[in-house]
Formats: C-alpha cells, structure tokens, sequence
C-alpha cells in the first residue's frame, strides 16, 4: 500500500509557486494536492500583473522601491535575489511561451502601479494576468493532480518530513515523499472580507504551529486598498491597481480626491496608506468612497480591464462612467512559516515553504504592488534547485492512519464570528483591546468541541492576533491605534 503512495515530491498548493515547483522536476515523480480544483487558488484571481525589473539597469530601482514600501522589515538579500532572480524567471516564462500583453511592434507592455518608481508591471489579459499565467502553467504540467484534497497533517518524525496526511473523497490517506513543498497561499477566509480563493483559509499555517514551527511576521497582513465588497459570496471583486496607475482616481462622496490630504503621493502611494485612508474618511464622514474611472475612454477600458469590465457589469455597473463603491479588503499574508532563501522550512528536514504561505522577509512590513507572482516564481525554482541537490540518505517510515473529525456541526457558526472578529480587531486599524478580546474569544472557541480544520484556522488567527498585540508600535500594515 505504502508504495503506491511514495512520490520524489508532493506539492501542496496549484498556484503559481506550487506548478512551478511541478513543471521544474520533469523528471521526478511528483503529486500536487490541490483543495478543490486546480484554479481554486489566489494566483488565479490576481489581476494587475507581475511586478519585474525592465533589465538590468532597473534592478536597484526595483530593490529600493520594494525596501522602500517594506517600511524597514525587509530583509535585502531576499529582495536582491527576488529581483535578481526575477529577471532571469520572467525572461524564462517569456521564453517559453506565456503570453503577456505586447504593443502593435510586439514589444511587451509595462504599466505602473503604486509606490513603484516607474512602469514594471507586465500583464495578461488586460487585468487577467494571473488566469492567463495559471493556464500557462496549467498547459505545462505533467505532475500528478489530486483534486478535492485538503492536507490535515504533515507526517513528521524526529525533525524529518516523510509526507502528508490528505482528507480526499471523504477518506483519510498518507501520501510519502522525499520532500513536501508547501505552497498553499495565505489566510484570506479567516477575515470578512478578502479577495482571496474560497479555498485559502490558513491551515497549512495551523498545522505548522502544531509542530512547533515558527511562523514569522504574522501580524503584517496586507490589506487591498480597492476592493467592491457589496456583492455575494466570500470572495470580494478586486478592483486592480493597474487601475489607478494607468490614471483612475479615489473621490469622496463630492467627488473630491481627498487622498493627498494623507499623502502628497495620493492615489499612487504604498498600499497601506491607501487602505488607511480611505478606511478613516469613510469612518469620519459616514459615507461611500469611489473609484472614480471616468477619464477612461470606453473602448480602452474594455481591452484594458475586461476581467472588471464584466464583472462589475454583472453587478449592474457600467464602466467605465459609473463610479464604483470601494473598501479595502484582506489581500495578502506578507507573515508566514519561517524559511531561508532556498525554501527551506527552519527546523525540519524535507519539507519547504514558498509564495505566499512562506515568510522570506521579502516584503517587509508591506508588499509592493504585484511582487507576489515574481515571488512566487523566484523562490519555487530556488527550492527545485535545493531539492535537485540534496541527498535523501533516510527510509520513508509508514505512518498509522489516525482518525480524527475533520469537521463538527457547530463550526460554520464559529468560522463566520471569528471572520467578524478578525476583520474587526486584526484588520486595518487595529486597537489592543478589541485584540486582547478576541484573543479570549479565540481560547474559549479552541476549548470547544470542533473539528480539526476549525481548530487549525483558530490557531492561526490566534497567532496573528498575538503578533500584533505584541508588535510595540505600528509599522507598515499593521497599524495599531492605542
Ligand atoms: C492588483 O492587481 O492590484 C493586485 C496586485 C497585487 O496584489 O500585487
């Protein structure tokens, strides 16, 4: 039995960090797991595009401005190689044959985004750059795909990985390999409102806690300032930042652009502020604040943003004359579990972390603009090229098949109040109070009796809540008011 399971590498996560891993070891035996489908991942959804150097000359620019938005916690050897790397990465992709958005002489197009000091964004699609990137890699891939497969437990032993635990077709299954990549995205569906995949929920995150392995920078959790947060379900529309670089403006209910009363960069500046501001002026003067699109010509709007376009036209919107309600929305996890440049999970053998899920430090304090998918893609291939390297001088060992209840009647009232709570004290403005309440919230939620993935999301929370508490002052995304 044990044998059919063993692969060379298991991937957990369909995004662009874990195909990439996939699509790199050809010659390995590898298996993705994937929660639902393959596209139920927060790559599939990013829209503005990938943030890259434009050639070499540009690589310092590109490290300063991401230090710059990092607001001091970045560290500069992974951003130096973030955009290093990221170079070579896209020029690969590129090369092989992923489509990006070219002018009439076919030369790729570079549009801006905030607190980037010139145009480096590539896109896709107009404003479907990471959909048309997932069907690249998707086109790619020759791994095995295990789909409707949720992770419930690393199989660990004396600090050595030897697989996955899998909840697949109402079963549990150990699944062995040689390594384990994690690369399952952030923590979107612990907050009210996010533009994550339905399917990112953090307990991948939970489950390293279990182990006793160290998250780092938990409390710096970014929140997307241009998000359209009035319609159903749980994943909100993006309203990309492609958007204002290529002129959009943020107005008040009188149409004024109150931005650079916060900031003299206005609608360009880092992501925090704009996420700030907008969520005090909407506090102070009780009313909407809008995407205001008007100074787009329609024709243009179309081909440039159709992924919005038609969405918000579904929504009753027509673009680009009607201004469009906005709020910030959870986004994207800048902490996570703890590794080196190469992917390599602190502490514990065989297993690696990448994209979002990991914590490099690249980001600092504050992701720049579209640095995620470059990310994603950097660090992936850095850890393929560890794992080519290293020498497996261990026997996988057989774990039993523990049962355990996954899920228990009582939990989906639980995850909806802990999404308020999180959302209220772990949001944008964050006061120590609402945190300590929370956090008591939190402990008398995990005394309950629920089933596993509950507890795995509460445990996260619970560390991200805990960062910030103890976090001394604010800094970049975590912005504490007390
Ligand atoms: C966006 O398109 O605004 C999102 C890009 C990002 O998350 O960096």
């Amino acid at each position: 039995m044990i044998d059919r399971n063993i692969y060379d590498v298991i991937v957990i996560g369909s995004g662009i960090a874990g195909l990439n891993v996939a699509n790199s070891l050809r010659d390995k035996k590898v298996l993705v797991v994937c929660k639902e489908n393959s596209w139920d991942c927060n790559t599939f959804y990013a829209q503005g595009g990938i943030a890259v150097p434009v050639d070499e000359s540009d690589i310092n620019s590109h490290i300063e401005d991401t230090i710059s938005a990092g607001a001091g916690l970045c560290d500069r050897k992974a951003v130096r190689v973030l955009c290093e790397d990221g170079l070579r990465a896209v020029r690969d992709l590129i090369d092989r044959g992923c489509p990006f958005d070219r002018n009439e002489k076919g030369e790729i197009l570079y549009t801006k985004e905030a607190a980037h000091s010139r145009n480096r964004i590539i896109h896709s699609g107009g404003d479907a750059t990471g959909r048309e990137v997932h069907r690249f890699l998707m086109s790619e891939n020759k791994s095995g795909l295990l789909y409707n497969s949720t992770v419930t437990e690393l199989l660990i032993e004396d600090d050595i990985c030897h697989g996955v635990r899998v909840w697949h077709n109402n079963e549990l299954r150990n699944y062995y390999a040689k390594a384990v990549v994690i690369a399952s995205g952030g923590v979107g569906s612990i907050y009210e409102y996010h533009t994550n995949s339905k399917t990112i929920s953090g307990e991948l995150q939970g489950i390293c806690l279990e182990k006793g392995l160290e998250l780092r920078d938990m409390q710096m959790m970014q929140f997307h300032p241009t998000v359209f947060i009035h319609s159903l379900g749980a994943r909100k529309q993006l309203l990309t930042e492609a958007l204002r670089g290529e002129g959009a403006h943020i107005v008040d209910a009188d149409g004024k652009r109150f931005l650079f009363e916060y900031d003299d960069r206005g609608e360009l500046s880092p992501r925090s502020l704009v996420s700030r501001a907008i969520f005090e002026h909407k506090k102070k003067s009780g009313k909407e604040v809008y995407l205001d699109l008007s100074m787009f010509d329609k024709e243009f709007f179309k081909k440039r943003f159709p992924t919005i376009y038609f969405n918000l036209k579904d929504l009753g919107y027509n673009l680009p004359e009607d201004r469009v309600p906005i709020s910030p929305a959870f986004h994207y996890a800048m902490g996570g579990i703890k590794t080196d440049l190469d992917g390599r999970v602190s502490g514990m053998k065989n297993l690696y972390a990448v994209g979002e899920v990991a914590n490099t430090r690249v980001h600092g304090a504050n992701r720049l603009a579209s640095n995620s998918l470059l990310e994603g893609l950097v660090f992936s291939k850095r850890a393929v090229e560890n794992i080519k390297k290293e020498k497996f001088d261990f026997e996988i060992k057989e774990f039993d098949l523990k049962e355990e209840t996954l899920i228990k009647s009582g939990d989906k009232e639980i995850k909806n109040e802990l999404r308020k709570l999180m959302w209220e004290s772990a949001g944008i403005v964050r006061s120590r109070a609402k945190l300590e309440n929370t956090l008591i919230k939190i402990d008398s939620f995990l005394d309950r009796d629920i089933g596993k993935f509950l507890k795995l999301r509460l445990k996260t929370s619970r560390n991200i809540v805990k960062s910030t508490i103890y976090q001394k002052e604010s800094l970049g995304a975590c912005y504490i008011i007390d």
